[in-house]
């Protein structure tokens, strides 16, 4: 995976791929490419977001290896724990060293039919067990209501949370259109669309979330995004590569 500048965080969601041998052979192959403790005090930051059950082997794997990898969980529960068949809570995620969870990530958002309140309960939930919630929020469409959507989408979570959490949450800007494409939004767009979310998040509740971007980043492409001011990326199909 590439590494970029401190203090970036590059945020690897692996969606449904990767069962827990492919992600013990991923960790294994990563092992060799880099050397123990490197990465560590460079300040840039290596996270990877398998599915649920591969999630334990990573841990556990990443520890015995020695690869300095932090790890994240693409889901996460509102409710913290009963009768919710198919769910998983953020104290089962903690347990499992998550440090991070998406939240409201397009695809779960669509295909989950999230509302609002579920959003809030994730991140609140998250928080509470020590995780950092990374909240998904873009435009679906590329010409249509732009970057005022993602603001929107934003402000809906955070006005339900306190000043504590606000200042907990990270923000990814993803427009929709972009995700799983040819190409990435422009640096420009990214670039506008991050400080229309700064300065928004700031003027209406005093926060000033690291602001990630995801949208078919690969190694192709990083490059000409790293001096953008964003804290990291959020990479989706890239990510799957050894070699990323
Ligand atoms: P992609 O996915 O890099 O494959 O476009 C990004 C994402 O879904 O966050």
């Amino acid at each position: 995976m590439a590494q970029p500048c401190a203090p970036w965080l590059l945020a690897a969601n692996w969606k449904m791929n990767m069962d827990h041998l492919q992600t013990l052979e991923f960790i294994r192959e990563l092992s060799v490419l880099l050397p123990r403790g490197e990465g560590e005090g460079g300040g840039a930051e290596m996270a990877i977001f398998p599915p649920f059950t591969s999630l334990r082997t990573a841990q556990v794997f990443s520890a015995s290896y020695g690869v300095p990898l932090s790890l994240g969980a693409q889901d996460v529960s509102p409710h913290s724990s009963g009768a919710f068949t198919g769910e998983v809570s953020a104290s089962m995620l903690e347990r499992l060293g998550c440090r991070y969870v998406l939240v409201g990530h397009s695809e779960s958002r669509k295909n989950h039919h999230e509302t609002k309140e579920e959003l809030v309960g994730k991140a609140k939930n998250s928080i509470a067990s020590r995780m950092t919630p990374i909240l998904c929020v873009g435009e679906k469409e590329k010409g249509g209501e732009g970057i005022g959507e993602a603001c929107r989408q934003a402000e809906e979570v955070f006005c339900d949370l306190s000043p504590e959490e606000r200042a907990k949450v990270i923000v990814s800007y993803e427009p929709v259109w972009a995700i799983g494409s040819s190409t990435t939004a422009s640096p420009e767009r990214i670039s506008d669309a991050a400080c229309a979310l700064k300065a928004d998040l700031l003027e209406k509740f005093g926060a000033s979330p690291r602001i990630l971007y995801g949208g078919s980043v690969n190694e192709g492409n990083i490059e000409s995004l790293k001096g953008l001011g964003l804290g990291g990326f959020l990479v989706g199909r890239a990510s799957l590569r050894i070699s990323f």
